[in-house]
């Protein structure tokens, strides 16, 4: 490992991140390859980002031919790649109308400026505990988590927590002061916590009776990484607002606001905008990525092998029963609880060639690339075991 590159970064940089310590060259669909010619397996995807691995071939193709006409106007002009990407987003998540941004943290900022100005300054807006919903003010106070909060105060007023999955606390807390309700109905950051059907029958019993908006946060979750375009779709309930990015822009900067039509006339023109939100470039990866999972039918393999991958890890659990505690999540969103610290693991996977990652202390989370095959979860399946084994 090139000890330079990591006296430079911390030289240069506001030190916010603890770096891998690999030396990165290139990507080639779900593998990574460093300096040195080694070869990584990337099973959590510039975290849940690069949906069809690295160096796709319809991306970089679409890419070139975007950034050869215009890389960028501003959203004072309208553009034909806008409209084709947009039109194939709204379709497969059954919402009437969209704002584009460039980040998932924009699009909450988005969905939060959108409640606050229909429904008042009073009311109260509530996430659940656990929850990450990103970096910027409004998104920070949102997030369910302290350690990300703490050290920033003051946050935004009328926010509060519910607690993750308790219907008790639900009808504790919503009544007809609620404005609105975010939910990641697959949590990442937080240890991918899989919200209950009974919390979000629920969750849509008080909407009907009290109206107010809930937002699904599918900045992680969506775009098939479930086996279903958002994770909500696994759940009987109908989100008013959607937020989405990461996977979206097929690892260029793009994200989304998409709501109801009920919700289409609250931003006036003028009231809302960015300036590289929805990027022609972007948005050309993005319609590639779209096509890929929805029309050309990569997320029905994410469903059927996201079981299997299920299967075979529930295997491996049955031998290990002192390290792991349980494993959660659906499709290629996993979370693999430990009973101890998982970074040691992290790193034993790391020395075999496989990348993963290791979020709230003790929860491994596997987030491949949608185009991983068979043969690359067996690769998987395999070290992770001889990892296990080398663990005792
Ligand atoms: C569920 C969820 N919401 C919001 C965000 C923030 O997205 P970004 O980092 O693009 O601002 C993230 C990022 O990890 C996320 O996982």
């Amino acid at each position: 490992m090139n000890q330079d590159l990591f006296a430079k970064e911390h030289q240069l940089f506001l030190p916010t991140y603890n770096r891998i310590p690999i030396n990165i060259s290139h990507g080639r669909g779900v593998h990574l390859i460093d300096k040195d010619g080694n070869k990584y397996l990337d099973f959590f995807s510039g975290l849940a980002v690069n949906a069809l691995g690295y160096a796709h071939p319809e991306i970089v193709k679409a890419v070139s031919e975007q950034i050869s006409k215009f890389a960028h106007l501003s959203n004072n002009y309208i553009t034909d790649i806008q409209i084709e990407f947009a039109e194939l987003l709204l379709k497969h998540s059954n919402m009437s109308k969209v704002f584009l941004t460039n980040s998932g943290t924009e699009s909450i900022e988005g969905a939060l400026k959108l409640i606050r100005k229909k429904e008042g300054p009073d009311k109260k807006i509530f996430a659940l505990t656990d929850s990450f919903h990103g970096r910027t003010y409004g998104a920070m106070t949102l997030t369910g988590r302290e350690k990300y909060r703490h050290g920033f105060e003051p946050l935004l007023p009328n926010i509060f927590h519910i607690k993750f999955n308790s219907v008790e606390d639900l009808y504790e807390k919503i009544n007809s002061e609620t404005a609105a309700v975010f939910v990641e109905f697959i949590q990442g950051e937080g240890g991918i916590n899989v919200v209950s059907r009974e919390f979000a029958d629920h969750l849509a019993l008080l909407r009907n009776k009290y109206g107010f908006i809930i937002v699904s946060d599918s900045i992680q979750c969506g775009i098939g990484r479930t086996g279903k375009p958002y994770s909500h779709n696994h759940l009987n309930l109908y989100p008013d607002i959607i937020v989405t990015a990461k996977a979206i822009g097929g690892g260029l900067p793009l994200g989304a606001v998409l709501t109801t039509e009920k919700l289409s006339g609250v931003f006036e023109t003028g009231k809302h905008g960015t300036t590289f939100g929805g990027n022609p470039v972007s948005c050309a990866a993005g319609k590639v990525v779209l096509h890929e999972v929805f029309e050309n039918g990569l997320i029905n393999e994410v469903a059927a092998l996201g079981d299997y991958f299920f299967s075979q890890l529930n295997e491996i659990k049955k031998m290990f029963p002192d390290d792991i505690k349980e494993i959660r999540g659906k499709g290629f969103m996993i979370g693999i609880e430990l009973n101890y610290e998982g970074q040691s693991l992290v790193k034993i996977m790391r020395d075999k060639k496989v990348l993963i990652n290791c979020t709230n202390n003790n929860v491994l989370r596997i987030l491949p690339p949608l185009i991983s095959t068979k043969n690359d979860i067996d690769f998987f399946l395999y070290n992770f075991h001889e990892s296990l084994k080398l663990k005792k």
